[in-house]
């Protein structure tokens, strides 16, 4: 049947990419969970050859040559992509966007995905970010700017409980207390003007959230598959908040047509006030979301990729994710462009160093992953982890893991998922073990009238 064999011809052959691209050089810029991820989605693109990462961490050396740099040196990142010809360099954590890396990696012609430091300020500054919400008309939670103690318990008593104080500058997603406990709350904010910082003191907004992911070229976007976060340490999103402990992908509670509202609401209006400020944004705006009774508002916005959702979100995509960056980087992306996706739901689970958010204890040799990456439908994706002397691999940081799961439904994404966090082993290892739970079970409601 030649009809046939031509079909499975051309499903094997790379789809035509946005940008027309040939073979493409990519250099990929941090340490974390979320940069494993993105290396194995970009060496999964029949587009991507020479694949780099600097600095990485002992799982990505094992994938890719990795560079010890430092990622925030704009010097020598530019130095070394230079060095290695690279063609596309993606840039995933906040604090080397927030240091300039892409402007001068702009400034040396070469093609980066990631925001200038003008645009970064959209993450790095919250009051910017506010600024530019209030600008394009963007619905967010109502917020006051405290510079010292007087004006903080104000911004409280005006607000009311539960109270919501955040650090204005780059936390690590660690910089916010919400809290029912005034005192606690003026507290948070006298640390923060300690340190020499303002802070932002927000309306408590109620109902599930959502992170979604729209890469953008300045002018034009796409949005990825919404996925959900799990912020607080121990399960029932008790304790304090951290990077991080999971993530599940996509979220079937959701309505009908959200990922447009977040476009027309959300994405476009952010992306044409940067314009308008002469500073365009490329790069993924991470759009943090709550669902209210009152219906969508942004949290907050980040300039790059989520760390887990990221590790979640690439598990299903389908879409060659080089071309799609780079078309992003020169500022050819296709709004229509339609991305695909596997059936399957993601589940990703973080293990996390002992002591973790606090001070994480390092050093532990890890074992396991072997086993645990051999598993049908399991991938383990490092974040903090290292080499020793003896050529173990340990602990390195305080997320270590992120076990991804993938599966028919989210039930059976978790097993899987909970199956490689169960071969995998250190002294003081903790992971949470309820993630994506209240949705398999249904138990997530978005308030009536929402939509
Ligand atoms: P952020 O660093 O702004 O993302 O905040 C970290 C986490 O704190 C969010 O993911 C929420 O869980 C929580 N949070 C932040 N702002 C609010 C708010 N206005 N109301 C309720 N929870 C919030
Ligand atoms: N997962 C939250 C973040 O990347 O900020």
């Amino acid at each position: 049947m030649p009809m046939r064999r031509d079909r499975d011809l051309a499903r094997r052959r790379p789809r035509p990419n946005p940008v027309g691209l040939s073979l493409v050089k990519v250099l990929v810029i941090g340490p974390g969970g979320r940069e494993h991820a993105l290396i194995r989605a970009l060496a999964a693109d029949p587009y991507v050859t020479d694949l780099h990462c600097a600095p990485g961490n002992a799982g990505i050396s094992r994938d890719v040559t990795t560079h010890q740099i430092d990622a925030q040196d704009t010097e020598a990142v530019v130095a070394l992509a230079r060095k290695l010809g690279s063609e596309l360099v993606i840039v995933g954590p906040e604090a080397p966007l927030a240091a300039g890396v892409a402007d001068a990696l702009l400034a040396a012609q070469i093609p980066v995905f990631g925001p200038t430091q003008a645009a970064a300020q959209l993450e790095a500054s919250k009051a910017f970010a506010k600024n530019v919400m209030a600008e394009a008309g963007v619905p967010t939670a109502m917020a006051m700017v405290a510079t010292n103690t007087q004006e903080a318990a104000e911004a409280l008593d005006s607000f009311g409980a539960p109270y919501v104080v955040k650090d204005d500058g780059l936390a690590a997603g660690k910089g916010v207390v919400v809290t029912s406990d005034r005192a606690e709350a003026l507290a948070h904010a006298q640390t923060c003007f300690e340190a020499g910082g303002t802070v932002v003191i927000e309306e408590f907004l109620d109902g599930p959230e959502v992170s979604v992911f729209v890469i953008c070229d300045g002018t034009h976007a796409v949005p990825l598959a919404p996925a959900q976060d799990f912020k607080r340490i121990f399960d029932n999103d008790e304790g304090p908040n951290t990077g991080g402990m999971g993530a599940y992908s996509p979220l079937p509670w959701l309505p009908a047509g959200f990922v447009d509202e977040v476009m027309d609401r959300v994405a476009y209006p952010t992306l044409r006030d940067m314009e308008s400020r002469g500073t365009p944004f490329t790069g993924v705006l991470y759009c943090g979301l709550a669902i209210t009774s009152r219906g969508i508002r942004v949290i907050e916005f980040n300039a790059r990729f989520g760390d887990p959702e990221t590790q979640a979100v690439l598990a299903r995509l389908k879409t060659p994710l080089g071309g799609l960056l780079m078309a992003a980087a020169k500022g050819e992306l296709d709004d229509d462009e339609q991305l695909h996706w596997r059936p399957e739901t993601a589940v990703g689970v973080v293990m996390a160093a002992e002591n973790y958010p606090e001070s994480p204890i390092k050093g532990a040799p890890i074992t396991g992953l072997d086993a645990a990456a051999a598993l049908e439908d399991v991938s383990v994706l490092h974040a903090g982890t290292t080499t020793n002397a003896e050529g173990e691999i340990i602990v390195d940081g305080g997320r270590v893991l992120a076990v991804v799961g993938l599966g028919a439904d989210l039930h059976s994404a978790r097993a899987k998922a909970y199956a490689g966090v169960a071969a995998i082993s250190w002294d003081g290892a903790q992971h949470r073990t309820d993630i994506a739970l209240k949705a398999a079970n249904g138990q997530i409601n978005i308030a009536e009238g929402t939509h």
